[in-house]
This record gives structure tokens, sequence and C-alpha cells, in this order.
């Protein structure tokens, strides 16, 4: 399972296709070629993303469990939310601990998995109606950073939940414009649940994305894979090393592919590429905030946080945002 909003769909996809020649092809002389973060998650990186959930070294999944599980009853308890719509669909016990704390709070809910693969949908929907019979499943099918049509009368309010701080592979500025969309839709009374990843300690923020097992590093390589499976490239992932480092100016963890030795590379439908060596590709972005920062982004979109909790060393925050109008 994931929790990322996108995955990959099928060989020459377009917008891969146009994603991949900005990133890598179109750019200035000097520009950092990026792709999108989303391109990790076909099957194989899917599992190794939930490998990296379970890693002594990545405190992200573990903690806002803990805060999950700590504070789901008392938040649900007196929001009596109808609908849980989740974005990105992610991780099952995620989803359980939210629907049983609320399905103590009221009898009707329904469950709004929200994903751009329609098979990963059809999968989780189905074990969820397996496990909870009497509880309405209503999957959509969208890629909610563009647009989130959702079905019509769900009970109110609605729970919004945005978890696992995938909003840290934004930039601020997109993040601002996902979440201003999202306001957009919420009636007053609804909440939106908001995961994220908080500055702390470097070292341990580092860590978590340079794992002693290397199944980061194995997950970073499998974007190359998923362009060779999806679009006929043929990159070597093996030389290309993993870097993932924290950026104080940026507040963030940047993730790189660095061409070991000078790399050309064709991929069919965009063209031929050369990586010279020690440059690199940068393959995602991971937000770490200060508390003002996130505020600010809730903010700029028109929510504001009713409820903010984090873990006691203080590394995560788990928070409940309303319309601010
Ligand atoms: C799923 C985006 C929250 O940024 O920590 C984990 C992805 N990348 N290890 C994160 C990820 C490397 C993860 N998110």
């Amino acid at each position: 399972m994931h929790s990322e909003p996108n995955v990959v769909t099928r060989r020459g996809d377009v917008a891969m296709l146009a994603d991949v020649r900005a990133g890598l092809v179109d750019r200035e002389p000097g520009a950092q070629r990026e792709l999108p973060p989303k391109y990790f998650y076909d099957h194989h990186g899917s599992r190794l993303f939930e490998a990296i959930t379970r890693l002594p070294e990545y405190y992200l999944t573990r903690t806002e469990r803990l805060l999950l599980s700590t504070r789901m009853p008392k938040w649900m308890a007196v929001l009596r939310p109808g609908a849980l719509v989740e974005l990105g669909a992610g991780n099952a016990d995620k989803t359980r601990t939210i629907l049983d704390a609320m399905r103590a709070a009221r009898a009707d809910v329904v469950y709004v998995p929200v994903d751009v693969s329609a098979a990963f949908l059809d999968e989780t929907a189905e074990s969820l109606r397996r496990e909870y019979p009497d509880l309405t499943v209503e999957p959509v099918v969208a890629d909610f950073a563009t647009g989130l049509r959702l079905p019509r009368s769900l009970p109110r309010p609605i729970l919004y939940a945005f978890l696992g701080s995938t909003i840290g592979n934004l930039e601020d500025a997109e993040a601002t414009e996902l979440l201003t969309r999202l306001r957009r839709g919420m009636a007053p009374a609804d909440r939106l649940l908001l995961g994220a990843d908080l500055v702390k300690d470097v070292a341990v923020i580092e860590a978590a994305y340079n794992d002693a097992n290397g199944v980061t590093a194995e997950f970073n390589r499998n974007m190359l894979r998923v362009l060779n499976h999806e679009l006929g490239a043929n990159f070597d992932s093996t030389a290309f090393a993993h870097r993932a480092f924290f950026s104080d100016r940026a507040g963030r963890i940047e993730m790189h592919l660095v061409a070991i030795e000078d790399q050309t590379v064709t991929i069919p439908g965009v063209g031929r590429l050369t990586v010279p060596a020690g440059d690199s590709i940068r393959t995602e972005i991971s937000n770490k905030y200060t508390p003002r920062r996130l505020t600010r982004i809730l903010a700029a979109a028109g929510l504001r946080a009713v409820t903010w909790e984090t873990d006691d060393a203080g590394g995560y925050a788990l928070l409940l945002a309303a319309p601010s109008v």
C-alpha cells in the first residue's frame, strides 16, 4: 500500500513523458535535474515504501500512528464526523484507527478513499467492506492534486485526512494551492486531519532517509527502474548512488540519485540524455516544518488549526484544521 497521491499507471503515460522531458531534458543549463516523487510507487516501490515505514530509523509512521491512536477517540467523540475522505488512501491500520473512533461516535459512517489507482482503491474498499460489513465505502478515483469530485449527500460533517506527511513532498506554494482547493469544498463544520513532520535534530532526520539496511536507497533507485518499465528507458540503476541530506536553508530533506560515472540514457519519446559523473537527479523533497511555517501555509489556504498535538519529543504534528472564514 502507499500513501501517495499518484501511481504510475501504464507504459507510455503522456503526463509521465511530459514530466520526464521537463525534469531531465528541457531545462536551463546548470539547473537541477528532477523527477516527481509519484514515480517511486509502482508495485515494487509501494512495497519498498511499506518496508521503510517499519524501519527503526523511519520515525514518521510509528509516531503518527501513536498520535492517532491516543487522539482519535477524543477528537472524534467531539467532532462526530459522518464521512472520512482520505486523500491518497493510505495505510490500512491508520484508516482503521480513525474509522473505529468515528464509528464509536455514530453509526452511519461513510468512508471515501481517494486515489489515482483504481486497482489499489478496489483492493482497499474490498478489504474494508469485509472487515466492516455495515460500513459504506465509496471509493473515488481522482488525482486530488488537481481536482476532487465527491459523492453527493455524504453524512456531515466531513473529515478530510491527509496523513503521513505526504504534504512534505510539495513546495509551500503547491501545498497552499492544494489546501486552498480542499478548503473551497469544505463546509464550516468540516475538518482537515493533517499529519506533518517537524524540524528536529538533523541527525535524526537524516538517519530516517539513510537507513542502515539501504532500503531507502533501493526505493530511490527504483524510480529509474520504473522509467525503464514504463517508458522503455535504459537507465542502469546500479550506476547511481543514493544521496539524502537535510537542507537547513530550505527546511527539507532532498533525495538525489548521483551518477557514479558519466551516464548516457535513451528514453523513447523523450530523447537521449547524459548525466555527467557527480551530477544528480533530484527525486524527492520532504519538508520538515516549524509550527510557524505550517501555520502560515494553512492560513494562506484559508484554514486554521483548531487542535494541535505533537509527540513527546515534539517531532511530529497531528492537527485538525477548520476553514477560517
Ligand atoms: C511518503 C512522502 C511522506 O517523505 O518521508 C520515505 C516518502 N521517501 N523515505 C517521506 C519517503 C523516503 C515519505 N512520504
